[in-house]
């Protein structure tokens, strides 16, 4: 059955001759074929290559690939390594566990395999630091199996050639591109295939603006026949994020200066001026050590501001105006902020939008 119609992804019938015909006639003449690791593709020197390139771009691999598989040009040489020579050949690539569990992995392959790497994508997977899509790249690109590979790029391609929406790491959804992944992939020139997905992802179908004039998929792509390229592929959904509110007092004196607090040093907007807050069932707001009802306050229009965690929508209350006195116990905690901006101070981000509203409210 065919995923999308198992899992609902609206897709077109699948065509794979054709849609691999194209891929590896565009591979012939524009795919790469000089990068260090694909001459000698050995298991050994390819696995290298696929871990360092899990995390880092291949401009940047290409050196430390050539100085780790001359350090250590075989599985045994690398086997027999000390943790700290592999992490030192390393340095500056990141993502340090990749090194550690390459270490593992070639010391399990020597032992377990007499430093062979299995000839299976199952067995391949367990070994420390080898996920699905990598098992099947090396069993690809090395062995010649036909194994499919869904990396980023692949999985870029796919979702908008097949037009297939849904966040793509979405269990669901990423079962149904490894079975599309595992239909196209095709039974000749596997090595060759693999490498033109991962091609074809890296230079044409790129994330933004991809170059699909230059694509050997264009006229089967459903994303650009639509037009909905931007659509694919799908963001991850946004968690719907709690919301506080919280109501902020707006004192005016006959000056028009606005009376400011300075927040706490730590938490949100620490240290930065803003406008006092209150609790939204309050009666009376206590300000510079002053009650005011707020039976005469005039409640403006809410602001929201959304953190990363939550959204804070903010109630302005605005007091009628008072010509107070700073209190002089609280040394820089009370700030009479003239409305024209002629003080320089710190302003939460909210608070600068609530005061140019105001400002303008003032002026007209
Ligand atoms: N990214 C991951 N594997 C790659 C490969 N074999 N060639 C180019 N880029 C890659
Ligand atoms: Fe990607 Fe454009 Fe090719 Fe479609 S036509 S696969 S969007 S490059």
């Amino acid at each position: 059955m065919l995923p999308w119609r198992r899992y609902g992804l609206n897709v077109p019938k699948l065509d794979a001759t054709d849609f691999v015909n194209r891929v590896l006639a565009w591979f012939e003449q524009h795919g790469r074929n000089s990068l260090p690791w694909q001459q000698d593709p050995s298991p050994y020197r390819v696995w290298v290559s696929e871990i360092m390139l899990q995390q880092t771009q291949v401009q940047t691999v290409i050196p430390y690939f050539n100085c780790f598989t001359d350090k250590f040009p075989t599985l045994e040489s690398l086997a027999k390594a000390t943790e700290d020579e592999v992490l030192h050949l390393w340095t500056g690539l990141g993502y340090y566990a990749r090194a550690r569990n390459l270490l593992k992995a070639a010391r399990q392959v020597s032992r377990d395999y007499q430093g062979r790497f299995p000839r299976d994508i199952q067995l391949l997977q367990e070994l420390p630091g080898i996920g699905r899509s990598t098992a099947g790249a090396i069993a690809s690109l090395s062995m010649d199996l036909r194994a499919p590979i869904l990396d980023g790029n692949v999985k870029r391609v796919l979702t908008r050639c097949f037009a297939i929406a849904g966040w793509p790491e979405q269990g669901k959804i990423n079962t149904g591109l490894w079975q599309l992944a595992e239909q196209l992939t095709p039974h000749r020139q596997v090595a060759d295939y693999t490498q033109a997905m991962m091609d074809l992802g890296a230079t044409v179908c790129i994330s933004t603006n991809p170059h699909c004039t230059r694509c050997p998929l264009q006229n089967r792509c459903r994303a650009r026949t639509q037009n909905e390229i931007e659509l694919y592929p799908s963001r991850k959904p946004k968690k719907a994020l709690p919301t506080k509110s919280v109501v902020m007092y707006i004192l005016l004196n006959s000056t028009g200066s606005v009376l400011l607090e300075k927040r706490p040093p730590s938490g949100i907007w620490g240290s930065l001026y803003s406008l006092p807050e209150g609790q939204p069932q309050a009666r009376v707001a206590s300000l510079m050590n002053q009650h005011f009802p707020l039976t005469g306050a005039r409640r403006l229009a809410s602001v929201r501001h959304t953190f990363s965690h939550y959204h804070l929508d903010i109630i302005p209350l605005q007091l009628p105006e008072q010509d107070c006195l700073p209190s002089k116990t609280e040394n820089g905690r009370w700030l009479w902020y003239p409305l024209d901006h002629s003080h320089a101070v710190g302003l939460a981000a909210p608070v600068k939008k609530l005061l140019s509203i105001l400002d303008q409210n003032r002026n007209h």
